[in-house]
């Protein structure tokens, strides 16, 4: 579960720290659902809204696309190493099949949830590393196999 009536479920200082380092510099990618859960700029990053329905950016510091696929040729045009998927869910379901690496933050305790993270096989991941916070465990995974580049199949 990864979101709640339109926000985290969790408050954790620590953890948005964590997401804060482990983004910045980077593109992050997100959904326009996510862009509306937080409404303003993540600083440091370039900020990328995926949206159909948004006709002009929603801040002059954000990105808008009208699909991911745009959004990724936009990061490889700009010689960008590599980029942050933020969420939603929707994003990431449609973004898993060709991502190479997924930090996730499990949270220890319990929330209610009506947003859920894709069902994922994790035989194709390899769990490198875990880092213990107070209420989280960071996981980075590793795609066993590399991709082939005709697996990008966003938005279809
Ligand atoms: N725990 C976490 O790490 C985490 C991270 C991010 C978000 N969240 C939570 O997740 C929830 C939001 O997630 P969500 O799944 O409901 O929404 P979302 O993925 O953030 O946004 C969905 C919207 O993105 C646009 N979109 C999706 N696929 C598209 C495509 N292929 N082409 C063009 N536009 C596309 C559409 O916008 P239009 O309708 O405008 O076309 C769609 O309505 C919130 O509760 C948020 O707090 C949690």
């Amino acid at each position: 579960m990864i979101g709640f009536q339109g926000q985290l479920p969790w408050h954790s200082k620590k953890e948005l720290t964590h997401f804060k380092k482990t983004t910045l510099g980077f593109p992050v990618i997100m959904g326009r659902k996510t862009w509306e859960s937080i409404q303003t700029e993540l600083q440091g990053r370039i900020n990328i809204v995926i949206s159909k329905s948004y006709k002009k950016s929603p801040h002059e510091n954000v990105k808008l696309f009208h699909s991911i696929k745009e959004s990724i040729e936009f990061c490889e045009r700009e010689l960008l190493k590599k980029c942050f998927i933020i969420g939603g869910s929707e994003i990431f379901k449609q973004t898993i099949n060709f991502a190479d690496e997924m930090i996730i933050s499990r949270m220890k305790n319990e929330y209610p949830g009506d947003v859920f993270f894709p069902v994922i096989d994790f035989s194709n991941w390899e769990d490198t590393s875990q880092i213990d916070f107070e209420d989280f465990i960071v996981h980075t995974y590793i795609r066993k196999e590399k991709l082939n580049e005709k697996v990008f199949e966003a938005d279809n």
